[in-house]
């Protein structure tokens, strides 16, 4: 795969909100390539938002989850779920039952990229069958997927991807890893991009921290094709980014980020908040059931708009997020004005 766009810049999936229809055209119009973002959402969702862009007959990606492992032990979920009452009085909230499997609708999403040929696919949290990226190279499409170290990159590249997205700690939002336990966000893009390309000989995209032209030269000197940057679009026009969590990166109140399992049960970089701080080491590993056991109080919070327990995702460089056009994050990242 040889980068074919203008600029060497892919705008992040981002689900929960941010990433729109609009904010992926707007990408691909400034010469960057943007990314639908499936998680989360129905199946007919996904499908209309593909629909939506691919009317634009720009490029465009769709990134899709990967489902998470049942846990093996509940009884830290249970504690977990006692350990919250606080916030579910709170914030005046049931919390639900334990619900430990959710492959957040997989095949069909798949399906809907196979079906719509879409051009570029990425997948997080996992490395998909030989037998799903074959079929997704057959119908045309580009397919990607996002690890975090050296022996993922090997685990990935044997499934024959087109290339890697090399994720590191200092991203915002989810880890993809698969070795949660693990993971303490410590790892910076450029370390990421090199470790993976001296241990596979697929194209590499750096993603993690990324918030100004000299972050990117420095990721395409550590041998990247592209840059896939979230955070600092998050305040972008076109982006879906809910108001709290635009007026906290506004506020100057967040002024830190941490790496937390305490609102999904996978680790992620938030701006560090009430939350983070209470929950933050007890928290136990168990992605999707801890993003279902929060949820309530997070939609509660968010409905008064009360920025101290919801996931204000954000990487290292959020300081350098700015209200604006995406055209204009874009080329400020490529240094063109
Ligand atoms: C709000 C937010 C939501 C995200 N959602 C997704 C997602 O749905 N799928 C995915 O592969 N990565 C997701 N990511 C991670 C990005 O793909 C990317 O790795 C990250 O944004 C790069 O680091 P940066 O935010 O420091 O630029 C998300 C990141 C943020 C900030």
């Amino acid at each position: 795969m040889v980068w074919e766009f203008g600029r060497p810049v892919v705008v992040a999936p981002m689900a929960g909100g941010p990433s729109t229809p609009g904010l992926v055209t707007a990408a691909a119009a400034a010469g960057a390539l943007g990314f639908l973002a499936a998680g989360y959402k129905s199946a007919d969702l996904v499908a209309r938002e593909v629909a939506e862009v691919r009317a634009s007959r720009l490029p465009y990606g769709l990134n899709i989850f990967l489902p998470s492992p049942p846990p093996v032990d509940v009884g830290p979920l249970r504690e977990y779920r006692q350990a919250l009452r606080p916030e579910a009085e709170r914030y005046e909230v049931e919390l639900p039952r334990l619900r430990l499997a959710d492959d957040d609708g997989f095949a069909a999403k798949v399906r809907i990229a196979v079906g719509a040929a879409v051009p570029w696919v990425s997948f997080t949290f996992g490395v998909p069958e030989a037998s799903v990226v074959t079929e997704l190279r057959r119908a045309g499409c580009t397919v990607l997927v996002t690890v975090t170290d050296a022996e993922e990159a090997r685990r990935a590249a044997a499934v024959g991807p087109d290339a890697l997205i090399a994720q590191a700690g200092s991203a915002g939002g989810h880890s993809a890893t698969t070795s949660p336990a693990d993971h303490d966000g410590s790892s910076t893009a450029p370390q990421v991009v090199r470790d993976v390309r001296a241990a596979v000989g697929l194209p590499v995209i750096g993603a993690g921290g990324t918030g100004t032209a000299r972050d990117v030269r420095r990721l395409l000197a550590a041998g990247a094709v592209a840059v896939q940057a979230g955070t600092v679009f998050l305040l972008a026009d076109e982006a879906g980014t809910r108001a709290v969590q635009r007026d906290a990166m506004l506020s100057g109140r967040f002024t830190e980020t941490v790496v937390t399992r305490a609102f999904t049960g996978q680790p992620a970089r938030a701006l560090r908040n009430r939350f983070t701080d209470t929950y933050s080491s007890t928290a136990p590993l168990g992605y999707p059931a801890v993003h279902h056991l929060t949820a309530p109080v997070r939609a509660a919070a968010a409905r008064r708009e009360d920025p101290e327990a919801i996931n204000l995702w954000a990487g290292t460089a959020h300081a350098e997020a700015r209200p604006g056009p995406t055209a204009g994050i874009v080329r400020r990242l490529t240094g063109a004005g």
